[in-house]
């Protein structure tokens, strides 16, 4: 099979995140992938799109997907038993033994959570390898919260802390922004972080830790780049030397911060 050759996955479950959000619960045999991996689906007619593998259990591969264009509008309405096209996994993983021995901090903006699920579940599964769970999640409005079951469950397993930008008659917990939780927890220096967010949202989150005494060292992102071939070789998805399908899209930010901050790069 060639790199871009594409499989079949079936869907045994398809529901709604909220507005403008689906998730879909696919058969796809992944024994060797690893949270932080993407794939790429491909819809007819549209073209080919990366999605983060959001979750993966017994032989059921969980993908959370925002339409905001063409192939992402594909999913608007798949449904149960119907056949998906893809291709991969690509790209690295969390270095969750990174953090072993040390405090975790999992750091999630938006549907940047669709990238941080997988490895919230397997610290969460290998609980006590760290010194201490913190995971904090920022979501623009009540309407846009990911997850509620599962942040249900979280929330009684680890400290799990969410805030919303926006102030609704339906929250009673924080309103603000996600810098403000990292504000108010007490953060070891030697904390290992992984973050996912919209680019000013890791930056933020990056000068608030930095601040804290966190060293950039200990640092992690996943960035979202735009991507046609994932395999390295159309150059569409490149930050200064680096491949975010290939090299990425989990970086150690003190090795991308140059070019991360650089205007046009
Ligand atoms: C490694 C990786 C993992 C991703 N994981 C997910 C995920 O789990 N769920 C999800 O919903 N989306 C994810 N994305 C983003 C997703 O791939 C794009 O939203 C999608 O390709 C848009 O395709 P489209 O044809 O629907 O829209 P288009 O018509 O191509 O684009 C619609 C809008 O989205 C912007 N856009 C397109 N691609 C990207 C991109 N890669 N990064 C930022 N903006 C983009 C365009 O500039 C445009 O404004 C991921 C992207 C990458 C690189
Ligand atoms: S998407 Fe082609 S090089 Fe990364």
């Amino acid at each position: 099979m060639g790199p871009y050759s594409l499989k079949v996955a079936r869907v045994i479950n398809a529901y709604r995140e909220n507005y403008n959000t689906v998730t879909v619960d696919v058969e796809f045999d992944l024994k060797d992938a690893k949270a932080g991996q993407f794939i790429m689906f491909y819809a007819f007619g549209r073209g080919e799109s990366p999605i983060t593998i959001a979750d993966y259990k017994n032989g059921v591969m969980t993908n959370t997907i925002r339409i905001v264009g063409d192939v992402t509008g594909y999913f608007e309405s798949v449904k149960k038993g119907d056949n998906l096209y893809l291709r991969g996994p690509y790209g690295n993983s969390w270095p969750l033994e990174k953090a072993f021995g040390k405090d975790l901090v999992i750091v999630s903006g938006g549907l940047g959570l669709a990238a941080t699920r997988w490895i919230i579940e397997e610290a969460l599964s290998q609980k006590d390898k760290f010194k201490k769970i913190l995971s904090l999640y920022g979501a623009k409005s009540y309407d846009d919260i990911l997850y509620r079951d599962r942040i249900k469950y979280w929330e009684k397993e680890m400290n799990f802390q969410t805030i919303l930008n926006i102030s609704d008659e339906r929250w009673n917990k924080k309103v603000g922004l996600i810098t403000e939780l990292i504000e108010n927890n007490d953060l070891d220096e030697d904390s290992v972080i992984f973050i996912c967010g919209p680019d000013p949202m890791v930056k933020a989150c990056v000068e608030k830790l930095t601040l804290k005494g966190v060293k950039k060292e200990n640092i992690y992102v996943s960035l979202e780049r735009h991507m046609k071939c994932a395999v390295g070789t159309c150059g569409h998805c490149m930050i200064g030397p680096y491949f975010v399908c290939k090299n990425g899209p989990v970086f150690n930010y003190s090795e991308i911060e140059y070019f991360y901050n650089k205007k046009g790069v």
